[in-house]
C-alpha cells in the first residue's frame, strides 16, 4: 500500500459529483484527450475494448444536442461533451457482444473520476436504452449503424454549485449472506 496515493484516490472517488452547472469556459483538447485516456483505460470484457468516443465541442452541436435530450440540458452551458459509444465492428466473439453496455459504463465513470481530478465537472447522462435519445444523437453526430450512443458526458468548468453526497449506508451491506 501506498498512502499517499491510496488517500488521493479514495479522495477523488468520494468528491466525484454530478455536475450541472458550468461557467460556459471551453474545454481544452489536451484535458479532453486527457479524458479519453482515462475512458480507455477501464476494464472491458475479455478485453475486447468495444468501444469508440466521439468528442463535440462545436457550441451548435452542442445546443443541438441539448435541445432534444430532455435530462441533458446543462450541454448549453457546457464546455465540450464526449459521447460514449459501443462500436459493433469491434472483435466481441465468445459471449463478450451481451456486456458492451457494462465496458461502457466502466469507461464513463473513469472519464467522471478523471474530470473530478482535474478540478473539471461533468455528468453522466444516459443514451441507451433509449431509442428516441439514440436516434437524436446518432442523426447529429452522423453516427453509422454500427455505433450505438451509450451515454454522453457533458464536460465543463464547475461554477461551484454542485456539491458530493455521502451515500454510504452500512444497512446496504450484507457479510458472508444475506
Ligand atoms: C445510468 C445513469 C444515468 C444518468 N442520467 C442522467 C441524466 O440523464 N441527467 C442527469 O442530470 N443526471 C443523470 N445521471 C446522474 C445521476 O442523477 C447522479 O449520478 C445521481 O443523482 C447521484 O449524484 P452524484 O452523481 O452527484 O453522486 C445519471 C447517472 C447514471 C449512473
Amino acid at each position: 500500500m501506498q498512502p499517499d496515493k491510496t488517500s488521493i484516490i479514495l479522495e477523488n472517488i468520494q468528491s466525484r459529483k454530478s455536475v450541472r452547472n458550468f461557467t460556459g469556459e471551453p474545454v481544452t483538447k489536451s484535458c479532453l484527450l486527457t479524458l479519453l485516456k482515462a475512458g480507455m483505460a477501464a476494464p472491458s470484457a475479455r478485453n475486447r475494448q468495444p468501444l469508440a468516443f466521439v468528442v463535440v465541442t462545436e457550441r451548435h452541436k452542442l445546443d443541438a444536442l441539448g435541445a432534444e435530450l430532455p435530462f441533458t440540458k446543462m450541454l448549453f452551458k457546457a464546455g465540450a461533451a464526449i459521447v460514449v459509444c459501443g462500436d459493433s465492428t469491434t472483435d466481441l466473439q465468445e459471449g463478450a457482444s451481451d456486456l458492451w453496455y457494462q465496458d461502457a459504463g466502466a469507461a464513463t465513470e473513469n472519464i467522471l473520476l478523471a474530470v473530478e481530478a482535474m478540478g473539471l465537472g461533468a455528468v453522466w447522462s444516459a443514451l441507451y436504452p433509449y431509442p428516441e435519445r439514440e436516434m437524436h444523437v446518432r442523426k447529429i453526430l452522423e453516427l453509422p449503424v454500427s455505433v450505438s450512443p451509450f451515454s454522453i458526458i457533458p464536460v465543463g468548468h464547475p461554477n461551484g454549485q454542485d456539491r458530493p453526497q455521502n451515500k454510504f449506508r452500512a444497512e446496504k451491506i450484507h457479510w458472508e449472506k444475506w
